[in-house]
């Protein structure tokens, strides 16, 4: 007879026990960024919702960052640093494809020796995280996971191009995941469409590169983060209701039953139209963080969720949708309760 393995349990329920982020010091108006791209500000405002966004200066990096949200996130989860066995970091731009910068940051925050990778799931990334880390302590591989939504997008796109320079931001969420009395994370609905992975991404690989710089020169080649976006408006505009309602049915609730929605901060009009066609309720607050964030991909929902119970519109407790999408493309879905911040 064979040898028979030992198996682990874990904790029945789980939950966000604590919120934290970081927002780069730097504000930067649509003026500023309207003028290499033939853009103004009232373009840029009622095509997108944004009126201001975050850029991150040299001495905040995709570590320093990550290290600084994570800090305020364990503070508010009160619990000790010493107790978080896994870190995962969700994120686009961390722009060595070897070794993940995950390690780096648990080292940074004293956690050198425990599990520690990134994930790539373009925006959608954070509520992939999220699920991954609430299975890992309900199936005892981990205890308490550091989940981690972190973009210096301005790494990435160039000033220069219309279609994203007004877009995206830089910033970083991070949340503690651990065992619960009471379910606080629901089944995740996801999925992706590889038709589409044309529509987000970096416009050339990096032997497409070296290729090109004998044929073009250096300057002619760099790689640059490219978009579809009207593509990807009306896939999100189409397909996400269902992903929603179906988030929502899995966790046993109907929309009425929400006491806000996070989603992802691509554009304020997707925003909107999900909102719309969801029939909210009057009393589910919208995170709208996209005006004065703009949209930082991975970080964009642990950032909205801060920005919300920071001003009062959802508190501590209560009961919200996350959705978030994007490069794959790809979506993750799940209801949560919001947990403990630290602004
Ligand atoms: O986060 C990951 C997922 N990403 C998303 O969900 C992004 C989804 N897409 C979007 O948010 C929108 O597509 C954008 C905000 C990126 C663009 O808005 P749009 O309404 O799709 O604009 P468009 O590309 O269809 O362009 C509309 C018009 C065009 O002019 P005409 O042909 O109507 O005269 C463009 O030439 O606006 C013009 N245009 C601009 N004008 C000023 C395009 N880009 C700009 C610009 N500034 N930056």
């Amino acid at each position: 007879m064979a040898a028979r393995i030992a198996s682990v349990n874990g904790a029945e329920h789980t939950a966000i026990l604590g919120l934290g982020v970081y927002r780069p010091t730097r504000i930067v108006t649509n003026d500023e960024v309207a003028g290499p791209i033939d853009s103004s500000d009232e373009w840029i405002r009622t095509r997108s919702g944004i009126r201001t966004r975050r850029f991150a200066g040299k001495d905040e990096t995709i570590i320093s960052m990550s290290a600084a949200a994570a800090r305020d996130a364990i503070e508010a989860a009160e619990i000790d640093a010493e107790q978080i066995d896994c870190v995962i970091v969700a994120t686009s731009t961390w722009l060595l494809l070897t070794p993940a910068g995950a390690p780096q940051i648990a080292t940074e925050l004293g956690l050198n020796g425990v599990a520690a990778f990134d994930i790539s799931a373009g925006c959608a990334g954070f509520c992939h995280a999220l699920a991954l880390a609430s299975d890992l302590v309900k199936g005892g591989t981990a205890r308490h996971v550091l989940v981690i939504g972190v973009e210096k997008l301005t790494d990435t796109f160039n000033p220069k191009d219309r279609g994203t320079a007004f877009l995206f931001a830089d910033g970083a969420g991070a949340v503690v995941v651990g065992p619960s009395e009471e379910p606080g994370i629901g089944p995740t609905v996801w999925g992706s469409d590889g038709t589409q992975h044309h529509a987000i991404r970096q416009d050339k690989d990096w032997v497409q590169f070296f290729e090109e710089i004998e044929e073009k020169g250096l300057d002619a080649v760099r790689p640059y983060l490219a978009m579809e976006g009207t593509a990807v408006f009306r896939w999100a505009a189409h397909s996400l209701e269902k992903v929603c309602r179906d988030a929502i049915e899995v966790a046993g609730l109907t929309p009425d039953d929400l006491d806000a929605m996070v989603p992802h901060q691509a554009n304020g009009r997707i925003i909107e139209i999900m909102a719309r066609v969801l029939k909210l309720p009057e009393h589910c607050a919208l995170a709208n963080d996209i005006e004065e964030t703009g949209n930082t991909s991975a970080a964009s929902i642990p950032l909205a969720m801060e920005a919300m119970m920071r001003k009062g519109d959802a508190k501590p407790g209560g009961t919200a949708l996350l959705i978030a999408f994007g490069a794959g493309l790809s979506y993750a879905a799940q209801v949560v309760t919001l947990p403990n911040f630290k602004s």
